[in-house]
């Protein structure tokens, strides 16, 4: 189960972290920030397959970040209406497939129908798989999938003798995407804020420090390129 050092990751996730400071230090509102970061987003996107990543998934919001103001709230949720309504039809084109990860029930209904016909619409796609965090929590995930394997059993349509780690897994929101290889966070903060806990076990992290809506194709071409570089071992002793 180890990887040659020499192969590009095939799945990489990225906190998006920086809008906020990189709006402030130019004297700009916050949300002027998470305009110039949705931006990027695309460029990224698009550079997925010059560099072999296939899966590429992005935290976008997160379970804690309601605990922000009301107004900066209602310009990201806004911001996600309109990111979907001007994408949709080039994501398609450009043979993206797009899916959505986190607890719905909670964004406005609006948003939830332009995200499931986002999905729909793009669902034959397959040269790369975008999978946008929204609502996202890696302990609320755990919790939502324990919930409905919970019933499954009480159902009777599972034993809880043969739940295992990938039992779990199944009943996940990531159940189609493979674990991620690298998980990048942009800003200058090294943790990891509630971001694919369990699928990140054996990730490779790199944090650094620029700010997201300076996260140009040349920065993630390099920290691919780093990667190629690092050895990976699962847990074994390399020969
Ligand atoms: C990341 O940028 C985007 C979201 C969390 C929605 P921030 O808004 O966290 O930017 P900083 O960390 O305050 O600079
Ligand atoms: C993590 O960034 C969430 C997203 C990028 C969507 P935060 O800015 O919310 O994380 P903390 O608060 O610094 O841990
Ligand atoms: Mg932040």
């Amino acid at each position: 189960m180890t990887k040659s050092p020499r192969s590009g990751p095939e799945h990489v996730a990225i906190i998006m972290d920086g809008n906020g400071r990189w709006a402030q230090s130019r004297g700009k509102p916050r949300l002027f920030g998470h305009h110039a970061g949705a931006k990027r987003v695309r460029e990224i996107v698009r550079a997925c397959p010059d560099h072999g990543v296939k899966y590429l998934t992005i935290f976008a919001f997160s379970t804690e970040n309601w605990k922000r103001t009301q107004s900066e709230v209602a310009g990201l949720m806004s911001l996600f209406r309109r990111y979907i309504q001007r994408e949709a039809r080039d994501l398609l084109a450009e043979g993206v497939r797009v899916r959505f990860i986190g607890d719905r029930v909670r964004l406005d209904a609006k948003l939830q129908r332009l995200m499931d016909e986002l999905e729909l619409l793009t669902s034959k796609n397959d040269k790369v798989h975008l999978t946008i965090a929204l609502n996202y929590g890696g302990r609320d995930e755990v919790a939502r999938a324990t919930k409905r394997l919970a019933r499954d059993v009480k159902a009777g349509r599972l034993d809880p003798e043969t739940v295992n780690d990938e039992t779990l897994t199944r009943y996940l929101d990531t159940c189609l995407l493979p674990d991620p290889d690298l998980v990048v966070r942009t800003s200058g903060e090294a943790r990891i804020s509630n971001f694919l806990l369990w699928q990140s076990a054996y990730a490779e992290y790199e944090f650094i420090d620029t700010l997201w809506p300076d996260f140009t194709r040349d920065v993630f071409a390099g920290i691919v390129r780093d990667y190629a570089g690092r050895e990976r071992r699962f847990g074994a002793v390399l020969t």
